[in-house]
């Protein structure tokens, strides 16, 4: 097969850019592709790591072959073997009937791991056992089975710590990591940011019929000095934010600043932050969250000590005993930020993981002085009100809301359906 040109590759799958960097991992990806080498995609949140496995797919003579798509952090742990290897009849409670795995469906084509830092260790352990011999096994079976499977994961996780510190098997990465790709951040290739910028304005001034914005020099090189901690992903949601709401179409810099927070334009230094902490640094929102719903707990149990203190009911040696009382440095309740929960392909499934806010809402409710339910309804109400916006910015999308208010896709329709928000 003669080797693709790269510019027809990023017209076929609408990759905008020319960077070096950006052009080298498609030509890795163009040439590993006739191959059946494992691939590991690795780049940070929103780079468009995404692209990749589906361009290797579609330059191999697999590209007529079952392409799957696997989300792994979203896959509850408990069901993430059978998802992958499949599972026996009565292998455990509910498997009622057998199921064929992912890996037993896509024989003869490709499996996309995403997120494959997040798998459990006990399913790495079946993964290095496929990969390196095509053979798995059913879950409550023992027979074993053979597969002709591609693999190519992402992740965004780093993994050399990730190994070094236990949570991903050393040789699983090696095996996975047959062949590197690695996708530039945003910060890395400035010049392609009018490019992109251009793009969505255009793509969202055809959609809702209206001229694109444009920028103005200074407002341009602003665009260029951001850290874009999101990378592309956040400068798609921030250019079509700016073209529904902002009426003038020529965005200065005055106008830019008000969607770039003011803390990340230019100020941090390009290669201070590490990859760890950028996952941190994009799962900030969902903390501040966890941390003023939690104030919000903390004010409710004071306002009602005092509420008994003042009725009389409660006892000083109560008072002495709450938690509130006598310590300062409480830690925060246990959090669940689960990131990876975002672009689920195949599964979105509403029994995962704990989610922040809704537990400390349900704890609120418990007190049930009306001056408190009032507040309860209100954090409801902006709840409400963040997703209702989201829902509107992305024209119903879920999965791109989710994304925009930085909560997993099953968080969302979780609340969508809590709130009756259906036929937004
Ligand atoms: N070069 C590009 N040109 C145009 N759009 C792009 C490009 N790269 C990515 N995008 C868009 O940016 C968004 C994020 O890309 P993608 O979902 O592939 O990110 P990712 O690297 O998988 O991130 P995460 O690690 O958070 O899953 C998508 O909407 C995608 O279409
Ligand atoms: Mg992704």
């Amino acid at each position: 097969m003669a080797k693709p040109d790269i510019q027809q590759v990023k017209q076929r799958f609408g990759i905008i850019g020319s960077n070096p960097d950006l052009n080298r991992a498609i030509d890795i990806a163009l040439q590993v592709a006739p191959t059946d080498m494992s691939v590991l995609v690795t780049g940070e949140s929103g780079v468009g790591k995404e692209n990749f496995p589906q361009i290797i797919h579609q330059f191999s003579h697999r590209k007529h072959g079952t392409y799957i798509a696997v989300n792994c952090g979203s896959i509850p742990e408990g069901t993430i073997d059978s998802e992958l290897f499949g599972h026996e009849k009565g292998s455990f409670t509910g498997a009622t009937g057998e199921r064929k795995g992912y890996f037993e469906v896509a024989n003869g084509g490709t499996l996309f791991l995403d997120e494959v830092g997040e798998l459990p260790l006990s399913t790495q352990a079946r993964l290095l056992r496929v990969l390196e011999t095509g053979e798995f096994i059913k879950v409550g079976s023992s027979k074993v089975e053979k597969t002709d499977v591609r693999v190519v994961a992402a992740t965004n996780l780093d993994m050399v710590t990730a190994t070094r510190n236990g949570r991903f098997r050393e040789d699983l990465y090696y095996r996975l990591n047959t062949v590197p790709i690695r996708i530039p951040a945003l910060r890395e290739r400035k010049d392609d940011i009018p490019l992109l910028f251009r793009k969505f304005a255009s793509d969202c001034a055809e959609k809702y019929s209206m001229p694109p914005i444009t920028l103005t020099d200074d407002a341009r090189q602003m665009l260029k000095d951001y850290y874009w901690p999101g990378n592309i992903r956040q400068l798609k949601n921030i250019t079509e934010q700016i073209s529904i709401i902002e009426q003038t179409r020529e965005i200065t810099p005055d106008i830019l600043k008000l969607y770039l927070p003011a803390n990340e334009v230019g100020l941090i230094p390009v290669g201070t932050i590490n990859s760890s902490e950028q996952k941190s640094f994009n799962n900030e929102r969902e903390i501040l969250y966890q941390v003023l719903f939690d104030m919000k707990k903390d004010m409710n149990e004071l306002k009602k000590i005092v509420h008994d203190i003042v009725a009389g009911n409660m006892k000083a040696a109560d008072i002495i005993s709450s938690p509130l009382v006598g310590s300062s440095d409480k830690p925060l309740p246990p959090m669940v930020v689960n990131s990876s929960e975002r672009n689920a392909p195949i599964t979105v499934k509403e029994d995962g993981h704990t989610i922040i806010p809704a537990s400390n809402i349900a704890d609120a409710d418990v007190i049930d002085a009306p001056e408190y339910e009032e507040e309860t309804l209100s954090l409801q109400d902006v709840e409400k009100d963040m997703i209702i916006k989201a829902l509107e910015r992305h024209n119903g999308k879920r999965k791109n809301a989710a994304q925009d208010l930085k909560i997993s896709e099953r968080t969302l329709y979780r609340k969508i359906k809590e709130y009756n928000l259906e036929n937004l």
